[in-house]
């Protein structure tokens, strides 16, 4: 099964192209997007709803993060994220005009579905579930669905699951946006464009593989690692820590770059490798010098920009391009560096890269 592959975990980071391809197949086969791609029912409940919940856990919250800063810049609607564990038991302000996106990979995960009861009970009705197992609780008691096409994911660290997840929250946002005659029939074609070509643009990030390993080889001997991005990629940032707490157990932190001056600075030395997520998007000039503060109490920055970003190399500064910035698109393109460091991480530390210690694949306890 894992074909020329040490583990599933790089199995499933380069089977992202064609998990790409497959979830986004019908929605880009034509000019036009359809409502229907989430469910019979989801053009009448997209046209009466006034804001949107997402709830999940992990991995898919980060996704569900992201979707949030999408859905009201380009779909002006008031869009929060929130932990299901945390949802769950607190009393919440409910709006029953609001779509609930349940998110996850297993569909089984026990306190998203106890979220999305929760919400059901507060008299959330529109309900919308973004999920990759098609007969799992939560698709069964979701109104509307969306189901990925990554296909089964092995490996505990969720990779093309997460990747899969943003292509149809970014579908969901560009329909939303249409609804509210916020995208124009140009527009609208020009982002299918764009969808089309974003498992090629995935499969040039992960050819940089090599040089994200001799990066990784720094990270083995380190206890700490910081993780900086701004905007929809702070989120990004909270996935490439995530990542390798979970299967490296370095300890890793995620912190929007504003912020380090409020705290995290004080972390950082020669010990402490930052990574930077630094798209050539309009936080640039401001992550540019957060990236200073860094370098000048000689924290050693690792720097994942794009191809037209304009960050130089030097001493204590890495930086590997990616391609020209895709737009919207760019938090997918730079999940996949984040995936494959950990993953590298990993390997030189000997760690069960698959199977990490004290996680399971599906938490269906609480
Ligand atoms: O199946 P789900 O997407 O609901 O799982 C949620 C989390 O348990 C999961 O994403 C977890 O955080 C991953 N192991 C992270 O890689």
């Amino acid at each position: 099964e894992l074909g020329n592959y040490r583990h599933f975990m790089q199995k499933e980071i380069h089977e992202q192209p064609r998990a790409l391809a497959d979830t986004l197949h019908d929605a880009v086969a034509g000019e036009s997007l359809l409502p229907e791609l989430f469910g019979v029912e989801a053009g009448e409940v997209f046209g009466c709803i006034n804001a949107v919940t997402i709830l999940a856990c992990g991995t898919s919250f980060h996704a569900g993060k992201v979707a949030s800063y999408w859905i009201e810049a380009l779909a002006g609607i008031p869009c929060r994220a929130e932990i299901a564990s945390e949802y769950r038991y607190r009393d919440s302000v409910a709006n029953p005009d609001a779509l609930l996106i349940t998110l996850s990979q297993s569909g089984e995960t026990a306190d998203t579905l106890a979220a999305l009861n929760h919400a059901k009970t507060l008299g959330h009705q529109h309900t919308l579930s973004i999920c990759n197992v098609p007969e799992s609780a939560l698709v069964r008691q979701s109104r509307l669905r969306f189901l990925t096409r990554a296909g089964p994911e092995i490996g505990v660290a969720s990779t093309k699951a997460f990747t899969t997840q943003l292509a149809a929250l970014f579908l969901l946002t560009l329909l939303l946006a249409k609804q509210r005659g916020r995208l124009t029939p140009a527009a609208e074609v020009a982002h299918i464009q764009a969808l089309r070509q974003l498992p090629g643009k995935v499969q040039q990030v992960l050819a940089l593989e090599p040089e994200v390993e001799r990066w990784a080889e720094r990270f083995a001997d380190k206890q700490h690692a910081l993780f900086l991005g701004r905007g929809m990629h702070y989120p990004i940032a909270m996935e490439g820590a995530l990542k390798l707490k979970e299967i490296s157990y370095i300890h890793a932190e995620a912190y929007p770059a504003g912020e380090l001056k409020h705290g995290p600075l004080a972390l950082v030395d020669k010990d402490m490798p930052v990574v930077a997520i630094a798209p050539n998007d309009i936080l640039l000039e401001k992550l540019k010098s957060n990236l200073q503060e860094v370098r000048a109490r000689g924290g050693e920055l690792y720097v994942f920009a794009d191809a037209d970003t304009h960050i130089v190399p030097s001493e204590g500064i890495h930086v590997l391009q990616l391609a020209d910035h895709a737009g919207p698109l760019s938090p997918i393109l730079h999940t996949i560096p984040l995936q494959m460091l950990s993953y590298h991480a990993a390997l030189q530390k000997g760690t069960d890269v698959d199977k990490p210690r004290n996680l399971a694949k599906s938490v269906t306890v609480e």
